[in-house]
């Protein structure tokens, strides 16, 4: 099962002021698959992303949505079909999390007819997937910073979207959270055929995870496609000025990366 929408930037470029940050960039996503985008930090992936839910918008190309400007489609009719989960998220002062993550059912409500069961069975199972129904009545503010991940992730679920663009989703979550989140992303995208795309620094879930892997550097892309073709020692230099050994992860098959540095060697590596 896929979804049947198509979110691509054309020859964009984005700039903040005179800084500019991306030239004549094109990126697709391929729909009902799962894109991740990596590179180091500010080379432009956050400013992507949200060019793409129509945060930004681009000095010159066009972000399209199913073949029409993005800029010139009804906000709701985006909201509804694109969601985002920004890398520095704020809530309110003194939201509970129910109250936040029922913020992401608005693009869904009518004029007239308010809140509906719908509303509250996706809020629940949003609450539920992430592991935060016991958190249901604390204020954000006062949770930790893995929990209030979660809830944010929370949020971008409940709003049921077909897109979802998610910015560093396991940023504060330990080890077993972050394998957690990447798994309930899979499920979304392998039962609704969500098409994901989001930006995760740990190269190996990213390479374990993706099907589609893209790498920036200085706002361009270096390379694109399946992980296994992406991942290598020569593209983790050029992207991260790197050393590293690339091996199999021996539980996906996928490449494993293992930085070198300049302690630790159990022999002298030559690089
Ligand atoms: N609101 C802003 N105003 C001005 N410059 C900005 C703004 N947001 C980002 N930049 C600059 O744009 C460039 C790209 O930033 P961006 O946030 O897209 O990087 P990133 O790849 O997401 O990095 P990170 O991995 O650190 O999140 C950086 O040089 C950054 O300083
Ligand atoms: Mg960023």
């Amino acid at each position: 099962m896929t979804t049947e929408h198509h979110l691509a930037i054309e020859r964009v470029s984005l700039s903040y002021g005179d800084l500019p940050v991306v030239t004549a960039l094109d990126v697709a996503l391929p729909p009902g698959k799962i894109t991740v985008v990596v590179g180091a930090n500010a080379c432009g992936k956050s400013t992507v992303l949200r060019a793409m839910s129509r945060l930004l918008r681009p000095s010159e190309g066009r972000i399209v949505l199913d073949g029409r400007d993005i800029h010139r489609l009804p906000t709701r009719e985006v909201a509804r079909t694109l969601g985002l989960l920004p890398q520095s998220p704020v809530a309110p002062e003194g939201i509970v999390v129910a109250d936040l993550v029922a913020r992401g059912r608005h693009p869904h409500q009518k004029m007239l007819a308010r809140w509906s069961n719908a509303d509250d069975r996706a809020v629940a199972e949003a609450l539920a997937a992430t592991g935060v129904e016991d958190l249901a009545d604390r204020s954000v503010d006062e949770l930790s910073g893995g929990q209030r991940q979660r809830v944010w992730i929370a949020m971008a679920l409940a709003q049921q979207t077909d897109i979802l663009l998610l910015d560093e989703p396991t940023t504060f979550l330990d080890v077993t959270h972050q394998v957690e989140v990447l798994d309930l992303l899979t499920d979304l995208n392998r039962k609704r055929g969500t098409t994901i795309a989001m930006v995760l620094h740990d190269l190996n879930l990213a390479a374990r995870y993706a099907d589609h892997l893209i790498a920036l550097r200085g706002g361009a892309v270096v390379a694109a496609g399946p992980p296994a073709a992406v991942v290598t020692e020569q593209l983790v230099r050029a992207v991260f000025a790197l050393e590293s050994l690339v091996i199999t992860d021996p539980v996906s098959g996928t490449p494993l990366v293992v930085p070198q540095g300049r302690h630790h060697a159990l022999t002298e590596v030559m690089v």
